[in-house]
């Protein structure tokens, strides 16, 4: 059985991301199917994982026998696999890139380490085993996490060569924000002990899924274009043919009597109308609730509601 057993508080998500639904929660969870309170849900799986605020607050609350976790981003899964199977040494290298960053004495300094070190992750890609755990793993979980938490709105963008480019942003006053709090990185460790990692492409977890299980997919958004550096999560654009591929899995998950829901942004329109998901999820059951995403926003400014689309195939 799994549960973060023993947890006051629950884990929460480490990172900054793009799209995470750290503040949509309260919004969402009314939306969850009764079968989950009802005990009739054993199986949850999440394959657009990010941040995964939606793992941490089910794994809180209930008990899954299986759970399983994946992302197209391997240094995202290898992150979490690491804090899973070797948290003491994640947070100890993660302490020891802290101390060097403190240490720089102004902005330039810090953003030279975040240059630094995003060229060493970039070169140490390149042939890297994502198969077998190792001591690189430690090392590169630990880059991920300082680039990620020094990165320009925790934008995890990435360029033609795959390499990840995003632009240093220093945070707290002079620049001391801690890169982690290890009580959080402990309680993540738990709540993810004996869940299945992978990574890849959202379909993954067709052979995972069952009647028994609930399946939430957040895909990235539509409206996000190609910047000069690249684009976010990948380099493949999240555009409305990705869309369609991910309506086509709904329907198939659908058919193997699993409960389903999905989130995306109702801020773009698209097609004709305007009611793309209006149309390609006709079938199924559409609500839209306010929330607020930090991406339409500029730094420092409070940001502003917008729609969120939330799809379900129970409750009909
Ligand atoms: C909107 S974010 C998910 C946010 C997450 N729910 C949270 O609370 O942080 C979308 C995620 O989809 C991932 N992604 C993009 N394309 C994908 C694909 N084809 N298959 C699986 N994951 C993909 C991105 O790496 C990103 O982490």
């Amino acid at each position: 059985m799994i549960r973060a057993s023993g947890m006051v508080t629950p884990a929460q998500g480490f990172l900054i991301w793009v799209g995470s639904k750290r503040s949509a929660l309260p919004r969402i969870v009314p939306f969850l199917p009764p079968e989950l309170p009802a005990g009739q849900i054993t199986r949850y799986a999440e394959p657009f994982l990010g941040a995964g605020w939606m793992f941490f607050y089910l794994i809180f609350w209930y008990e899954f026998e299986a759970v399983f976790l994946s992302d197209l981003n391997p240094d995202l899964i290898l992150t979490y696999i690491t804090i899973r199977d070797a948290v003491d040494e994640l947070i100890e290298r993660v302490r020891g890139i802290e101390r060097e960053l403190f240490s720089c004495s102004d902005r330039a300094g810090r953003k030279k380490l975040f240059i630094k070190t995003r060229g060493e992750y970039n070169w140490a890609r390149r042939g890297f085993d994502y198969s077998r755990f190792g001591a690189s793993w430690v090392e590169r979980a630990a880059q991920f996490v300082f680039l990620n938490r020094r990165s320009y709105r925790g934008k995890y963008q990435v360029n033609k060569q795959g390499n990840f480019c995003s632009c240093f942003l220093d945070r707290g006053r002079q620049g001391k924000a801690p890169l982690v709090k290890p009580p959080n990185l402990y309680a993540v460790s738990d709540a993810l002990a004996g869940v299945e990692l992978r990574s890849g492409d959202f379909t993954l977890c067709r052979d995972f899924v069952n009647d028994h299980t609930f399946v939430y997919l957040d895909p990235p958004y539509l409206g996000f274009k190609k910047h000069k550096c690249g684009v976010l999560y990948a380099y493949r654009l999240f555009d409305e043919s990705e869309q369609l591929r991910v309506a086509r899995y709904f329907r198939l998950l659908d058919g193997l009597g699993a409960r389903l829901m999905l989130s995306n942004a109702d801020t773009f329109p698209v097609g004709p109308e305007g009611n793309f998901f209006d149309v390609i999820y006709s079938d199924f059951r559409i609500e839209r609730v306010m929330i607020r995403q930090s991406f339409n926003a500029s730094v420092g400014e409070d940001y502003p509601p917008e729609p969120e689309l939330l799809i379900m195939n129970y409750g009909l």
